[in-house]
């Protein structure tokens, strides 16, 4: 199972600076009353992202049996928690470099690219590099009408009618969408283009374990069955355990423990394995969605949340590790520990003439990634700089599904300590709904020029004339 470690959060390690005992065991009835309120929430049907992973993805792995063989690659469009869930379990969990290699080499199965953002220069470089007809677009949007991930879709239906006409496309597509999926969801109703359903009720940022990374994740190789069994051990693990031997209570509570009572606001997810990289990433939109909020459950003005922050060991040691350890003292750092790499290198007898070298000898590189992990984790805490460390006995799909789901619940638990609703993003939604503004969707005019009027007033925007003139250059 994964383990974790808060050890260097304490007092004992860190001094007056660290968690007392009698501070975890104060907020002990917090913990008690919000996993109560979550598991009747649970009960009633309100937490559909805990229960994916009791659903089977026989749907899933039917169509990828039957559509693989006719495709190299496979083109993920989606953005948020459409994206990045699939970006960091496709890091972790498929060989590295999997798409420099041959098709053989990679199992027989296509290549992955996932796409999230809008950036020209991304899209067209990517789509001028694939063929085509051996592409399969996966278009993922719970809305349906997100502008970038449709966007995106009108680049590359545009480019399959134009290359392998319009009768292809049903082929070429298959939708991963909301049930009030919009436009996505008629289109692909009308054209009988495939379409996968995301459950009601499941927010983008708690969807990997939905179609919406099962789906990709399959298509290019990845056993989605282990994911599915690691989050549900995991799952029964932390339902039955009391909060305070609880891995994801104990992690959301520290985390609320030392922004709130020592002013640490910064939550920096520091895993040393190059594969679980993007695991904080995804974490980031995690921990900053659910938890950066304006308004409390009764309406108070709170603005609260700490600001997620990704690293890599032992990479950031050389960037950002003076920072940690030297700088404010507003951050916590969680590692993430690999207890078996899948290969290891012994290092060879070479140059026992230099006595900076030569200790390397005979060791191996997974050793050296340890030391260096504890090492950093020592000097952290001989300043009083917190740490806490999630450890995977290996990088593989089932440890990958509990450590995913031990940091969704996580993200509940956090919501509940701060009394906030984690599961909501009135933010985004603004963000997204003054984008489709300043691009002249219906229904959002009024809402246009009172952006155009506030940016012009305060030198953010420039006028429209301008505007206009270096679009027309871009076209030409
Ligand atoms: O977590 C979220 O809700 C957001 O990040 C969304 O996933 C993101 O905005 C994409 O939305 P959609 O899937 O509707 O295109």
């Amino acid at each position: 199972m994964l383990k974790f470690d808060h050890g260097l959060c304490m007092r004992g390690a860190l001094g007056a600076r660290g968690l007392s005992e009698s501070l975890l065991q104060a907020v002990r009835f917090a913990m008690q009353d919000g996993e109560h309120r979550l598991r009747e929430e649970r009960d009633r049907g309100g937490l559909a992202w805990m229960e994916l992973p009791y659903r089977r993805p026989d749907e899933i792995l039917k169509y990828v049996q039957a559509v693989e063989p006719r495709f190299d690659n496979v083109v993920v469009l989606g953005i948020g928690g459409s994206a990045l869930g699939t970006i960091a379990l496709s890091t972790a969990l498929r060989p590295q470099y999997a798409d420099l290699l041959p098709r053989e080499a990679r199992g027989g199965h296509p290549r992955l690219f996932v796409v999230d953002n809008a950036d020209p220069d991304q899209i067209c470089a990517l789509f001028a590099n694939l063929n085509l007809s051996r592409t399969l677009v996966n278009v993922i949007s719970k809305s349906g009408s997100t502008a970038e991930t449709m966007a995106a879709y009108m680049v590359a239906r545009g480019l399959v009618e134009k290359t392998l006409g319009r009768g292809h496309v049903r082929d070429h597509f298959v939708f991963t969408t909301g049930p009030d999926g919009g436009a996505l969801r008629d289109i692909g109703r009308r054209e009988s283009i495939k379409l996968f359903d995301i459950p009601n009720g499941v927010g983008g940022r708690f969807s990997v374990l939905s179609p919406v990374g099962l789906l990709p994740l399959a298509l290019a190789g990845v056993d989605v069955e282990p994911l599915l069994a690691g989050a549900r051990d995991l799952d029964s693990t932390v339902s039955g355990r009391p909060v305070m031997d609880n891995p994801a209570y104990l992690f959301a509570t520290i985390q609320f423990l030392m922004d709130t009572h020592f002013g640490r606001n910064i939550c920096v997810m520091m895993p040393y394995s190059a594969r679980l990289r993007d695991v904080s990433d995804w974490f980031r939109q995690l921990w900053a969605e659910s938890l950066g909020k304006a308004l409390d459950r009764e309406g108070k003005t709170v603005h609260i949340g700490q600001t997620p922050v990704k690293s890599l060991g032992t990479t950031d040691q050389h960037s950002q590790v003076q920072l940690y350890s030297e700088g404010p003292d507003d951050k916590v750092v969680t590692f993430l520990r690999v207890e078996h790499f899948d290969r290891d290198v012994t290092l060879p007898n070479i140059h026992a003439e230099y006595e900076s070298v030569s200790y390397l000898r005979g060791r191996r590189l997974s050793e050296l990634m340890d030391a260096e992990l504890m090492g950093t984790a020592w000097a952290l805490a001989r300043r009083g700089r917190p740490s806490m460390t999630f450890t995977l006995p290996k990088v593989d799909a089932y440890h990958v599904g509990q450590l995913i789901y031990v940091l969704e619940v996580s993200a509940a638990v956090a919501g509940e300590l701060y009394n906030i609703n984690a599961f909501d993003q009135p933010g985004v939604e603004l963000g997204k709904e003054a984008a489709y503004a300043l691009m002249g969707r219906g229904g959002y005019e009024e809402m246009g020029r009172e952006i155009r009027e506030y940016l012009s007033a305060h030198g953010g925007a420039e006028d429209d004339s301008e505007t206009a003139r270096s679009s027309e250059e871009l076209t030409e």
